[in-house]
């Protein structure tokens, strides 16, 4: 099942305008190399990305929302991908693919240990010899959802709903596991809607842990868009994996 956040029709309608094209879809564009012929999105939400890819490669798109497939559909270059209703942590394409990839900080939807171990595995059983696994997820040294607590609204227009304004409150927080609050104010509507979520932030030496005893080889760690290395207060934990004992053929 989806979350209120993502579940919810109209919060996916505007789910874009908050969530644009950034640096970080850059980064997972630059790794369908020409040597990638197929392409298996986690979490592709609205597919903002995963259309982008598909002008590319071969490309599916797996979210448990239907809401946000639906946008994901609509969108221009939607018709190019194709779309699966499933739970990454659960599901069975039949196939498997050069690349996988669970951007947009969609891994931190997967809140316990079993869960993250339950993706791995799907990961690897989906992911060709020699393919590629990448994701990202906030590091928790560097305490985002502090921040989170004073940040100002933001608003933009959309073309259908005209002026809303996002606000986020946190909840709690307590050992990585974050409560937060999204407010949507429709103010042409005059209608606001509220959603909780909660995100895990998991830690290096665990994620390696889980990782390694799941079948997956860590082979780049970045702290930022840029390909920086990581360090210990970076913002962002960026993994790029393939599966242990595979001879990397997809560079
Ligand atoms: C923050 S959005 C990111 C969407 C997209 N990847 C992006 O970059 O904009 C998180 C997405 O993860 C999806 N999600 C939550 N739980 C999931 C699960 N168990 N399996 C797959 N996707 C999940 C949500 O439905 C939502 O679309």
């Amino acid at each position: 099942m989806s979350e209120p956040l993502y579940g919810e029709s109209l919060l996916a309608e505007v789910y874009d305008l908050f969530n644009a094209w950034g640096e970080d879809n850059d980064f997972y564009l630059g790794l369908c190399s020409p040597a990638v012929g197929s392409a298996l999105d986690l979490g592709c939400g609205t597919g903002l990305l995963a259309a982008k890819m598909a002008e590319r490669v071969e490309v599916v798109g797996l979210d448990p929302a239907p809401a946000m497939l639906d946008i994901a559909r609509a969108r221009p270059g939607g018709g190019q991908v194709a779309w699966r209703l499933a739970d990454a942590r659960d599901f069975e394409l039949n196939r498997r693919f050069d690349l996988i990839y669970c951007a947009g900080h969609a891994f931190q939807s997967f809140l316990a240990e079993t869960d993250r171990r339950a993706v791995f595995r799907q990961v690897r059983r989906h992911l060709a010899r020699g393919g590629r696994f990448a994701f990202e997820t906030r590091n928790p040294a560097a305490r985002a959802w502090l921040r989170w607590e004073n940040a100002a609204p933001r608003r933009a227009a959309h073309p259908r709903w005209g002026e809303v304004e996002l606000s986020q409150r946190l909840l709690s927080e307590r050992d990585g596991l974050v409560s937060y609050r999204s407010r949507y104010r429709f103010i042409d509507q005059g209608r606001t809607l509220e959603a909780d979520a909660r995100l895990r932030f998991c830690g290096l030496a665990a994620l390696r842990a889980e990782l390694e005893s799941e079948g997956l080889s860590v082979l780049a760690l970045h702290g930022d868009w840029q390909g920086g290395e990581w360090r210990e207060d970076s913002e962002e934990l960026i993994l790029t994996l393939a599966r242990a004992g595979d001879q990397p053929v997809l560079d």
